[in-house]
């Protein structure tokens, strides 16, 4: 997709905004103690819905955006991730629900947790499925995906549970793109 390449180097900031019309400009690469000092105000945390620019997310890397008071981690994966994550057996899942609000009750494959049929962005809830800690990105832990070091959780690269206490996948939440760049939450 060429629109990453034409963000590269501009260093925009990331803009996301209520469909209520309020606006919240949150600074680029945002991780999410960032996004978290940001600490918006009461009415836009209640805000059901929200508008995600993912037009300066460059392959390989991640936002987190706050999004009904919690971080949902969007990251726009690699063709190594993909594959990894499309290579795994089914079988080998502690939770093999796909966690998906937008398509429920279907398997864990990686094909029924990713926004697009390619698998380029995955979209979840960074919220560890333990004990509510918020999970390390950008290849974490043993499975490459994310790592939750409150009691070693273990996410591979769909971020679904592979090793620790964690009982269940990252949810995929309520998610669509309203155009190439923009991705609605709720
Ligand atoms: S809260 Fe994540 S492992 Fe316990």
């Amino acid at each position: 997709m060429s629109h990453a390449e034409d963000h590269e180097g501009t260093r925009r900031d990331f803009l996301y905004y209520a469909t209520g019309g309020a606006g919240v400009v949150v600074t680029g690469a945002a991780v999410w103690p960032l996004v978290n000092q940001m600490n918006p105000s009461a009415d836009v945390q209640a805000l059901s819905s929200i508008r995600v620019d993912v037009a300066g997310v460059a392959e390989g890397t991640q936002i987190t955006v706050k999004w009904l008071g919690k971080p949902v981690f969007i990251r726009r994966r690699t063709p190594e991730e993909i594959d990894e994550a499309r290579a795994v057996d089914l079988a080998d899942l502690p939770d093999n629900n796909d966690r998906n609000a937008n398509k429920p009750g279907l398997d864990a494959a990686d094909e029924n947790r990713s926004m697009d049929e390619a698998g380029e962005w995955l979209v979840m809830m960074g919220v560890c499925t333990h004990l509510g800690c918020v999970p390390l990105g950008d290849g974490a832990g043993d499975f490459h995906g994310w790592f939750c070091p409150c009691h070693g959780s273990h996410y591979d690269t769909s971020g679904r549970i592979r090793k620790g206490p964690a009982p269940e996948n990252l949810p995929v939440p309520i998610a669509e793109f309203v155009d190439p760049t923009t991705i609605k939450l709720g």
